[in-house]
């Protein structure tokens, strides 16, 4: 990655670039004198970009549940510029509905663009980070990947999939020298609850008082009688910070309502492997020594 004093010539590719996340950090991004990889559904929606900033943008048309398109964005992006420092997978939409209301095909249909999607961009940008021997990905999880609730379960399932992906990935590519953070945001003003939700046509009353909830908040923002919490920009000046950083974090919880929501869950399940740990640790083969991971011979 180079960075002269003067402006930074890191060229960043970004799923999703036409709203939201995508949008908000593509302008800060721009405005700071970086080079943006803009991928949209719709080019036309990111076309002011790429007309104010047209020596450091490339437009190029990415439905990530497309692998030709994933593939032919990712050679656009390195035959204009070179190579990709920066791989920020942030398309997503999220399918609200209890587990057993939600058919087979939005399930496949949530995974395809929230699971293969991601996997597929990856493996068209990785052979050339590795050949650089330098990279950072971004996968924007949320504070879904760490907790599931009532209502939201198919979404969050996707999003504690890409937590998996990104650790096991971490691990597999520092030693080539790529980074990975998973970003995990609270909730936003972009248009996320307003447009990227569906609400599944089969409601099952007897659900109604586990999922009434959440489907009433989601209507209270749409018709902004609540507005989320957090700021866009804020997100992408923290998640340039955590690509800046040295000490790159693993996991980037944005949001004070995430770290409340993060620290809930991690003291439960703390709580409850204390409360249960005779009983867990009792499984175990009578020669097992507890607290050794080896099996004595
Ligand atoms: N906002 C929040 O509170 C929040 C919290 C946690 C996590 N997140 C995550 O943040 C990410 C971005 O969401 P957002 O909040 O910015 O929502 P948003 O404003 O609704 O933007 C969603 C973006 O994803 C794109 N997209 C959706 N499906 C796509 C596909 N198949 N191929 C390419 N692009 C696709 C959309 O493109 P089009 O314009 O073409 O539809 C749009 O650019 C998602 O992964 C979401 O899960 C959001």
């Amino acid at each position: 990655m180079v960075n002269s004093s003067s402006s930074y010539v890191r060229v960043w590719f970004i799923t999703g670039s036409s709203r939201g996340f995508g949008r908000a950090l593509a302008e800060t991004l721009l405005d700071r004198g970086e080079t943006v990889v803009l991928t949209a559904r719709n080019l036309q929606q990111v076309e002011d970009l790429t007309t104010r900033f047209s020596d450091r943008t490339l437009a190029v048309q990415l439905d990530v549940t497309k692998p030709e398109e994933v593939q032919d964005a990712v050679k656009q992006a390195i035959a204009k510029f070179g190579r990709i420092d920066v791989l920020v997978n942030n398309a997503g939409y999220g399918t609200l509905g209890a587990i057993e209301e939600v058919s087979d095909q939005a399930v496949r249909r949530q995974f395809e663009t929230n699971v293969f999607g991601v996997l597929e961009t990856l493996r068209a940008v990785l052979p050339h980070m590795r050949q650089q021997r330098g990279g950072h990905i971004l996968n924007i999880s949320s504070v879904s990947g760490i907790v599931s609730g009532a209502g939201s379960g198919i979404y969050d399932s996707t999003k504690f999939a890409l937590e998996a992906i990104s650790e096991a990935l971490a691990k597999e590519v520092a030693p080539l020298g790529i980074k990975v953070t998973i970003v995990e945001p609270g909730s936003f003003r972009t248009d996320f609850v307003t447009r990227s939700l569906v609400v599944t046509d089969t409601q099952i009353e007897d659900y109604e008082a586990a999922t009434g909830h959440i489907r009433q908040i989601v209507r209270d923002v749409q018709d902004m009688k609540i507005r989320e919490q957090g700021d866009p920009k804020k997100a992408a000046l923290a998640m340039i910070q955590a690509v800046d950083s040295e000490n790159s974090p693993l996991r980037l919880a944005l949001g004070p309502h995430a770290i409340n929501i993060i620290n809930t869950k991690l003291e439960s399940v703390k709580a409850e492997l204390d409360t249960w740990k005779e009983v867990s640790v009792n499984t175990a083969f009578e020669e097992v020594v507890v607290g050794e991971t080896q099996v004595a011979s």
